[in-house]
């Protein structure tokens, strides 16, 4: 019936929103506190975090890597699709957005299972490596500094197991992605990482018109 994603206007967006996503309690409420903050519009959506939990699901995902956390949104969503044991690492640089982040998860009864690192991403990823955390994820969301994306994207082929997936957000960047007339130094490097996927043999790749734009790779 369609040979392309359909274009979403607002009723259909509602509908969808009503149909296929069901938001807990704990992240409706977050939602709600998040978007009284100027920088609401960093906060991944509802049906994004859905489709992250399902996927943390049918992978029986135990451990997960996140890098960018802001408010605690997408951490939050799939915490609570882990198991009691199930493990999910934080980073971010925000002492404030993670604070709310916080208060989120703990409210929702899940903040035993996420380990907030506060330090530039890299670092943090850098010491996982060596604590030995080689191949011990199954799952990592990138949705951070644009710059850092092709960094962040190396640690994790190295931390995620193979058969484990990376998530990268934004990878659409509003559009920017397909305009030449958009040089900055974001569009630019997410731009180089689009590319850099699209040939990259260690991963099978999908690009999803999710939200921003999210490209799930499967490391081989
Ligand atoms: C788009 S927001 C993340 C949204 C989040 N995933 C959610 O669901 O609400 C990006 C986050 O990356 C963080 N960040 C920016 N530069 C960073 C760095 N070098 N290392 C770690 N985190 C960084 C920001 O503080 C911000 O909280």
């Amino acid at each position: 019936m369609s040979r392309r994603s359909l274009e979403l206007t607002d009723a259909v967006y509602d509908y969808l929103l009503r149909h296929g996503v069901r938001e807990s309690t704990a992240l409706s409420r977050l939602r709600e506190e998040t978007g009284r903050l100027p920088a609401a519009r960093m906060q991944i959506s509802p049906e994004q975090g859905a489709f992250m939990a399902m996927i943390v699901r049918l992978m029986g995902a135990r451990r997960v890597l996140e890098v960018g956390t802001f408010t605690g949104y997408s951490a939050l969503a799939v915490a609570e699709a882990l198991p009691a044991d199930g493990h999910l690492t934080a980073c971010d640089v925000s002492a404030e957005w993670t604070a709310m982040a916080v208060a989120a998860w703990r409210r929702a009864g899940v903040d035993h299972k996420i380990e907030l690192r506060l330090a530039p991403a890299q670092e943090s990823l850098d010491a996982l490596l060596q604590g030995g955390a080689d191949g011990s994820y199954d799952f990592m969301f990138i949705d951070a500094d644009k710059s850092g994306y092709d960094g962040y994207y190396e640690r994790g082929l190295k931390l995620v197991r193979p058969g484990g997936l990376i998530a990268i957000d934004n990878v659409l960047w509003g559009g920017s992605v397909a305009d030449p007339g958009r040089q900055d130094d974001d569009t630019r490097a997410i731009r180089a990482v689009n590319e850099k996927l699209a040939h990259d043999m260690r991963v099978d790749v999908v690009m999803l018109p999710l939200g921003d734009g999210l490209t799930l790779a499967r490391r081989r």
